[in-house]
């Protein structure tokens, strides 16, 4: 669904070269009827795969759908939209992946990241049978929580930690387009405000809550404060954070939890799985969003992490940056498709 959106087009890229898991049929409202290829504003890297060029936009119809054959539902549809498209498709008996915000907080839908909370795909059977629907929706993050929550889990996995305080540069596919006034960012910082801020606390707060803990401790005695901003750049989220322990902590230990984070993901060696989730850099001037975002052996599925730095003998500082559209939204539904498939919630 949503097929010739911004993140759209990094699903029906990723999935054109992908080995089991191919475009069938590219949904839409308004390019209804028109070739993909012509309608398409193809906003990423290379060209409309040849495979997909002369498709035509569908009509985003379950019943249409349905007779096509159609296995897996991925849904970026905006805020909104998504929500009863999503519970009509679940009904009729589809997986539906979405990447929208309207069921993240249901607590019978998972919020996945596969490498930090697959476990979570275990409410699928729960929400099934409480809904009465044959199919189910499974959501992943917003973009930004998953730049924050990738490497916060490991760190929150292996230390005890008191607060994060994390600052925010986002891109401006985030919002789509046209998205954004030019007027707004050009010469500017778009101050996402304090609704934007909480969205992203609650959304990582969440995921955290559901990390296999190595120490003790409970979420309550944790603080987040996040502080969210959209600048001009097209992808990738570059985000800050400064992270208190309830002890003294060596930055070179949390560098060593980032580099060997792993996940049933790498395990499973699922396609679109990096073989590491988080990259390091020892670079002072990196990441930076226009070097790094494609970074990793499945380009911009890999979190890059750099500026670590003690600050004091309890305060660890570094900067994550995310490839928004596809670690943070496309990327991010294949690679829970792909897991649960593994897992058994999808039929082979
Ligand atoms: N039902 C069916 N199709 C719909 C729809 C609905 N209710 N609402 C929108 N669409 C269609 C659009 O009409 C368009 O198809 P068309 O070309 O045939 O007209 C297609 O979906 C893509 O449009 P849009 O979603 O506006 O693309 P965009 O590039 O402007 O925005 C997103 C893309 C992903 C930013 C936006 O959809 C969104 O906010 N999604 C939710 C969260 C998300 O994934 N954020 C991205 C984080 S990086
Ligand atoms: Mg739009």
């Amino acid at each position: 669904m949503g097929a010739t959106g911004l993140v759209g087009i990094e699903y029906v890229r990723m999935l054109s070269q992908h080995p089991y898991i191919k475009p069938a049929y590219l949904a839409g409202k308004g390019s209804v009827g028109k070739a993909y290829s012509e309608v398409v504003r193809w906003q990423t890297i290379g060209q409309v795969p040849k495979e997909v060029a002369d498709m035509p936009v569908l009509p985003t119809d379950v019943n249409e759908i349905k007779k096509a054959g159609v296995d897996i539902v991925f849904s970026p549809l905006p805020q909104g939209a998504a929500g009863p498209v999503e519970e009509e498709f679940a009904k009729a008996g589809f997986p539906v992946i979405s990447n929208s915000p309207d069921h993240r907080f249901d607590p019978d839908v998972p919020l996945m990241i596969p490498e930090v909370n697959g476990h979570t795909a275990s409410l699928i059977d729960e929400q099934k049978k409480r809904r009465d629907w044959s199919g189910f929706i499974v959501t992943t993050p917003l973009c930004t929580a998953q730049g924050i929550a990738i490497p916060l889990a490991p760190i929150y996995r292996d230390f005890r930690v008191d607060s994060v305080f994390i600052t925010t540069m986002q891109s401006l596919s985030g919002e789509g387009y046209p998205g954004v006034a030019s007027l707004d960012v050009v010469d500017n910082i778009k101050v996402l405000g304090d609704a934007y801020d909480a969205k992203t606390v609650k959304e990582v707060t969440r995921i955290l809550s559901e990390v296999k803990r190595n120490v003790p401790g409970t979420m309550d005695e944790l603080t987040l404060s996040a502080t969210t901003h959209r600048i001009a750049t097209i992808h990738g989220h570059y985000e800050v954070m400064y992270i208190t322990f309830k002890e003294d902590v060596k930055v070179e230990k949390v560098k060593e939890t980032l580099a060997n984070f792993k996940g049933e993901p790498q395990d499973m060696k699922l396609p679109t799985a990096p073989s590491r989730p988080i990259l390091i850099t020892e670079l002072d001037n990196r990441p930076q969003p226009y070097f790094d975002r494609w970074a990793g052996d499945v380009p911009g599925m890999s979190v890059v992490v750099g500026r670590l730095k003690q600050v004091n003998n309890r305060t660890v500082r570094l900067v994550s940056l995310i490839h928004n559209t596809v670690r943070g939204a496309a990327g991010g539904g294949i690679l829970v498709a792909e897991y649960l498939i593994e897992k058994g919630y999808i039929p082979k």
